[in-house]
């Protein structure tokens, strides 16, 4: 039998514009509570969508039915047509093969050589810190988490100055693509405009940089234990490396999906802490007496719990991937609810992660609720790094950044915040406006 899923009328949209442009979020919290855990929206494209907050409908597209829904043109055609065709913006074969030949790079065996690469990287940004004026985080751990991917994929010489532009374009880029998705009936102006063309462009000349410091390291003949060298070993089933093209665009994929979503989440963590005395001291109780040396470095994920859990916690509310898209590829049936071929459907893990069904006092910042003890009572309730065959590659590169950035900057300062509400930006990514702090030398 199928069970209907209620419609939003397209005048609801359209009276909403201005809100959907600034922050969609809001607008989708209204329809959850008027419709409950699954709508349909038109796009304004002349498209529905489903939008879900279902943890059943959720689970079933990315994990149990995960074969009948690939990306949809938002990754594979919009995002990529900037940052290239690799691991986050390909379908089926393509990114089958790719996701194999990389993944081994990420595991936590190999993650043990880059771990000393990426404390150092972080301790470099921590120890600038300006203390005693209040500054916004969100551009500082932009900085750290950028450097840290360079690092981890470039990481013998100097390459701030050039990472800098690359940090810029990437940057424009994005906003650029904020406004087509958002805007997309004012696209054949950005098309007329030339605003498009001088967007796309930005990637190219972002390639060119990347291409550089690749053409060093292939030049030089020196071997390092970086992702770079993973990139440049790895080989399909024929024993060929990937052609300089689709390294280029790998390289431009990790830097996309690796900075942005791990500079939110420590600003989101940072804002928390600075607001609870009694957190920031359970953490700094932790990380205190943690030795930071090569040989212990490992330990990092079971020795630090709590702070672990306050990283956690950032993630519920504030899911970086707030959002994460799919389309149907046959007709399916989830819940009763017909699913037709070539629907797309938009999984809202940021309403997931505060469905009060779930999540006891789901506003409050409570990083308890992630001790190992409970660890039964989030699943499937809590994706920050997606779940499935797709799930985040680097998601241990990410821990391991996060709750060593987070170690370092409470045992190096206090930290203290007099903003009340922290405003959400939801770009690409779910972004704070700003999460101003004050930092004091302990
Ligand atoms: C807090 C930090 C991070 C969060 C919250 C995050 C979240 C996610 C999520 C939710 C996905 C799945 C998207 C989908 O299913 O459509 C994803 C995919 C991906 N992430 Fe992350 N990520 C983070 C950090 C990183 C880092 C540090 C890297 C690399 C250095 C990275 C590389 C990737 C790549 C390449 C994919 C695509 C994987 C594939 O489709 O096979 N991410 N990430």
């Amino acid at each position: 039998m199928d069970k209907p899923i209620p419609k939003v009328p397209n005048w609801r949209v359209l009276m909403n514009l201005p809100t959907i442009f600034k922050n969609p979020l809001i607008f989708h919290s209204a329809l959850y509570d008027d419709l409950g855990d699954s709508f349909i929206v038109n796009s304004l494209n002349g498209e529905d969508l489903i939008l879900t907050r279902s943890s059943n409908m959720i689970q079933h597209v990315l994990q149990k039915n995960h074969k009948n829904y690939q990306k949809s043109k938002f990754q594979t055609v919009d995002l990529a047509k900037y940052i290239g065709h690799g691991l986050l913006t390909t379908n089926g074969e393509h990114w089958l093969i790719h996701r194999r030949m990389i993944q081994p790079g990420f595991g936590r065996k190999k993650l043990q050589g880059l771990l000393s690469i990426i404390r150092d990287t972080v301790t470099y940004e921590v120890e600038r810190f300006d203390t005693g004026k209040t500054v916004d985080v969100l551009p500082m751990m932009s900085d750290l988490a950028f450097q840290t991917v360079a690092k981890g994929l470039f990481s013998a010489g100097d390459i701030r100055q050039r990472m800098a532009s690359l940090q810029e374009i990437t940057n424009t880029a994005q906003k650029m693509l904020i406004k087509e998705v958002r805007q997309p009936y004012l696209r054949w102006w950005f098309r007329l405009s030339g605003s498009l063309e001088r967007h796309i462009n930005m990637g190219d000349e972002a390639r060119e940089i990347l291409n550089e410091l690749v053409s060093e390291r292939k030049s030089s003949g020196r071997e390092e234990d970086d992702l770079l060298d993973m990139l440049l070993a790895a080989r399909y089933e024929d024993g060929q490396p990937m052609s300089n093209r689709q390294l280029l665009d790998e390289v431009m994929i990790l830097f996309t999906a690796g900075h942005e979503t791990t500079a939110n989440a420590l600003s989101f963590t940072m804002f928390h802490i600075a607001k609870d005395k009694v957190i920031q001291q359970r953490i700094f109780d932790e990380v205190s007496h943690f030795d930071f040396g090569d040989d212990n470095l490992p330990n990092v994920f079971k020795d630090l719990t709590y702070t672990r859990q306050c990283i956690e916690e950032a993630m519920r509310l504030y899911p970086p991937a707030y959002l994460v898209d799919r389309v149907a590829i046959n007709d399916d049936e989830v819940d009763g609810h017909k699913i037709p071929a070539g629907t797309m459907i938009l999984l809202s893990l940021f309403e997931l992660h505060r469905d009060d069904q779930f999540w006891k006092d789901s506003s409050s910042f409570n990083p308890d609720r992630f001790h190992t003890d409970r660890k039964s009572e989030r699943i499937g309730r809590y994706f920050p790094f997606g779940a499935g065959p797709r799930m985040c590659v680097g998601n241990h590169f990410a821990m391991f950044e996060m709750i060593i950035a987070i170690a370092k900057i409470v045992k190096s300062y206090k930290l203290r915040c007099d903003l009340e509400h922290i405003e959400l930006v939801p770009m690409v990514s779910l972004k704070p406006k700003e999460v101003p702090i004050t930092f004091e030398l302990r």
